[in-house]
């Protein structure tokens, strides 16, 4: 027997971001006082209503497997969620449960995409897309945001990207890492121009509900994207459950239904006990969501005004999520630091500060701090910061 991985694992790394994560982790165990502001993932405590029910199912003795596409009254409340909260008009068999939204990105990737095929994938990106392209055999064609204009994905720049292989396009907005927002004029152009040269755009909603500016939007609810667009999504960040592993995907019957079918051969059906949990969440008072938003948004602005007043950072506001991306390059231009990553690795050394840099996104001479940790986590870290900033200027 030959010691050799397949080929195809060969193509893909470990995720970038638990790698930092991991290694926060790990200093943490040894005693060292890390503030780690690398991990993407709320703070909160899951909701007590949405604990109780899964309390409820276990009592009840809901442990055994459910269909491989999740509960139908899930399936259903999914739609009923998506329908409020975007207007969109899915219906069961136009939805699968998944094990987190990023089983739902992964499925429609090895349901649609080939060999060869090319995936657009606008920088700054989650990490993912690009090693699950991989994995599938197809080839990411990445176009650049500009930081000037606040990462904001212009459908021009989509355009000049298409060709006769393209197959998907993937957005994701509210955006990781760069809290950008999708112009709904925009993302109108994105589906006209989508149905016109026929390929699919996968809309990773991941933090839909976590939008800082304006309504939130879903570009499935775009007059003709039904034909065009797959959701994503996911209760993870909305509801504080990124340990149940509950998400979901949306979109044409025929390609939910290979979802499916692909599920049927790998995780079978999501946790019967976090289906149920997930169906309270969905059906139950949003007004936790609320709460935690506005939480998010009162850490974002006084993170974001500290930044601005720290020398050689630049950063815009987020319109959603809930990261920083501040741009470091001007403590890159003379040489002290090859790259963001090395200077996100002397920050970690230094001063015990964990975030993760630009490259791991695709865009170097950032770095991104999540929000999504304690008032008092994120004033420590960033006066220690300040203080590494402080000594480099001296
Ligand atoms: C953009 C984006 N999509 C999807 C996910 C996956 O979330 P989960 O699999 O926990 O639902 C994440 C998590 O960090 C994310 O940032």
């Amino acid at each position: 027997m030959t010691a050799e991985l397949s080929e195809r694992i060969g193509r893909i790394r470990f995720s970038s971001t638990m790698e930092t994560a991991a290694r926060a982790d790990e200093l943490r165990r040894r005693g060292v006082d890390v503030v780690d502001l690398s991990v993407g993932e709320p703070d909160f405590p899951t909701p007590e209503h949405v604990k109780e029910a899964a309390i409820r199912a276990i009592r009840a003795d809901f442990t055994r497997y459910t269909p491989a596409a999740g509960i139908p009254e899930l399936r259903e409340a999914v739609c009923a969620r998506h329908a409020a909260d975007f207007g969109t008009r899915y219906e069961v068999p136009e939805c699968v449960i998944t094990a987190g939204g990023k089983h739902a990105v992964f499925n429609f990737i090895q349901t649609l995409v080939n060999p060869g095929d090319e995936v657009i994938i606008p920088a700054p990106y989650w990490v993912t897309y690009r090693d699950a392209v991989l994995l599938a055999g197809g080839r990411p064609i990445v176009v650049p945001t500009e930081p000037a204009e606040g990462f904001t994905l212009r459908a021009e720049e989509v355009r000049k990207r298409v060709s006769d292989a393209t197959r998907m396009l993937i957005l994701n907005f509210p955006n990781n890492p760069s809290g950008a927002l999708l112009d709904s004029g925009e993302a109108a152009r994105l589906v006209e121009l989508a149905v016109g040269c026929g390929f699919w755009i996968l809309s990773d909603e991941c933090y839909a509900n976590l939008v800082y500016e304006g309504e939130p939007f879903s570009v499935a609810s775009v007059p003709g994207a039904a034909s065009v667009v797959l959701v994503a999504g996911s209760l993870s960040k909305t509801y504080a459950m990124t340990g149940w592993r509950i998400g979901y995907g949306l979109g044409p019957r025929h390609v939910i239904e290979g979802c499916i079918r692909l599920q049927s051969h790998s995780t079978s059906n999501p946790n019967s006990v976090a289906q149920k949990a997930a169906l309270e969440a969905l059906r139950g008072p949003q007004d936790c969501v609320a709460a935690m938003r506005e939480e998010y948004r009162w850490r974002r602005d006084r993170v974001i005004a500290r930044l601005r007043r720290m020398p050689g950072v630049t950063v815009h506001s987020p319109g959603g999520a809930f990261y920083a991306f501040p741009g470091i390059g001007a403590w890159l231009e003379d040489g002290r630091f090859p790259s963001s990553a090395a200077f996100a690795e002397r920050l970690l050394e230094e001063v015990r500060v964990a975030c993760v840099p630009g490259e791991a996104f695709g865009a170097p001479g950032h770095l991104r701090f999540s929000l999504a940790a304690s008032r008092q986590a994120l004033e420590e870290g960033l006066d220690r910061i300040e203080a590494f900033l402080a000594r480099l200027a001296r």
